[in-house]
């Protein structure tokens, strides 16, 4: 009870505070990718739209490739309100939520439609508010897209991939998943992935195209297998408590902007990816893979036991609701 009436005075003292003054709300939102990529453009247009409709009452400072925080710090620092807009990958809440290991299980959603059909449900709109406890809201999700295997060998077979370095993000089910087919994984943050694919201290990555392309992967991995075998997509988290501090006519405006946001984000993901999977092609440094039907169930059956292993983490009825979205209709 003195915890729930601390929080509330300490809200009200937040939103007293931010009543009372005079200069701008200030909204740092960090990222560790590109701008030109379906959540750097999805930042950079958040704070066009803020600026012009809500004008001298907030401002958005946009930092993009981990230039304020990268993977390692970001979350800690969204919990301290050091920064108050945060987009990361799914498989990046590890420490705070194990239902989100959903979205990491390979061969789960058929495609990006499917991951769509999910978010968009009951289930997997719960799970916005399954951090809350650590004050992390989640306001959104947005896509990128599904990802692709690379690596210095040609990946047609799981049996391929055995003995290969991947560099994994933070996530257990994808350890999993890459050593279900014999490989090895190292845990390393976004930013520093490309050294240690041109160095050689990891042989191979997962990534859809847009991270590939706007980091250069392709150039120091010779061959990419379109394999599609899971999704890469973010949630948009802000600090629970943070949030509640702005004034309910602010903050609606805000939850309004985040809606047109999204909606131009998740239509414009695919289109960005198909684009630079044909830079990527263009390029000439990638040798790209495409599987046959046979090939790809392979690698299906040889990741399946991954669900297994995650369900009770995850609860059956958000894995049942997942598996239901590959249908249309529910
Ligand atoms: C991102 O898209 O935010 C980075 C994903 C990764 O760490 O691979």
């Amino acid at each position: 009870m003195k915890t729930v009436l601390a929080v509330c005075l300490g809200i009200a003292a937040l939103a007293g505070a931010v009543e009372a003054q005079a200069d701008p709300i200030l909204i740092k939102f960090s990222h560790v990718v590109a701008e030109d990529t379906p959540k750097g453009k999805g930042a950079l247009l958040f704070k066009q739209l803020v600026e012009e409709r809500l004008g001298d009452q907030v401002q958005v400072e946009v930092f993009h490739n981990s230039s304020l925080y990268g993977d390692a710090e970001e979350l800690a620092a969204l919990r301290d309100n050091k920064v108050q807009l945060l987009a990361p990958s799914l498989a990046k809440f590890e420490t705070y939520t194990r239902q989100l290991r959903v979205f990491d299980l390979p061969f789960l959603f058929d495609g990006l439609d499917a991951v769509d059909r999910f978010q968009k449900r009951a289930k997997g709109r719960q799970l916005l508010y399954s951090m809350e406890q650590h004050d992390i809201l989640g306001l959104a999700y947005w896509h990128n897209g599904m990802k692709q295997l690379s690596a210095t060998r040609p990946l047609r077979l799981p049996e391929d991939a055995a003995g290969l370095n991947f560099r994994i993000q933070q996530s257990e089910v994808l350890e999993t998943q890459f050593n279900q087919v014999g490989a090895l994984t190292t845990r390393l943050a976004f930013s520093k992935v490309f050294d240690a694919l041109a160095s050689g201290q990891v042989q191979g990555a997962e990534n859809p195209w847009s991270n590939v392309y706007s980091q250069r992967f392709h150039e120091v991995q010779p061959y990419i297998t379109e394999s599609n075998h899971g999704v890469l997509d973010y949630m948009l988290v802000t600090n629970a408590r943070f949030w509640y501090s702005i004034p309910h006519r602010i903050r609606t405006q805000l939850e309004a902007i985040i809606d047109e946001v999204s909606y131009a984000v998740n239509r414009e993901a695919a289109r960005l990816n198909a684009l630079d999977r044909q830079r990527v092609a263009e390029s000439g440094h990638s040798q790209i893979i495409s599987l046959s039907p046979r090939e790809r169930e392979a690698w299906r059956v040889a990741m399946e036991p991954v669900w297994r292993h995650f369900e009770a983490d995850i609860g059956p009825d958000v894995l049942r609701a997942a598996r239901a979205s590959n249908l249309r209709e529910e």
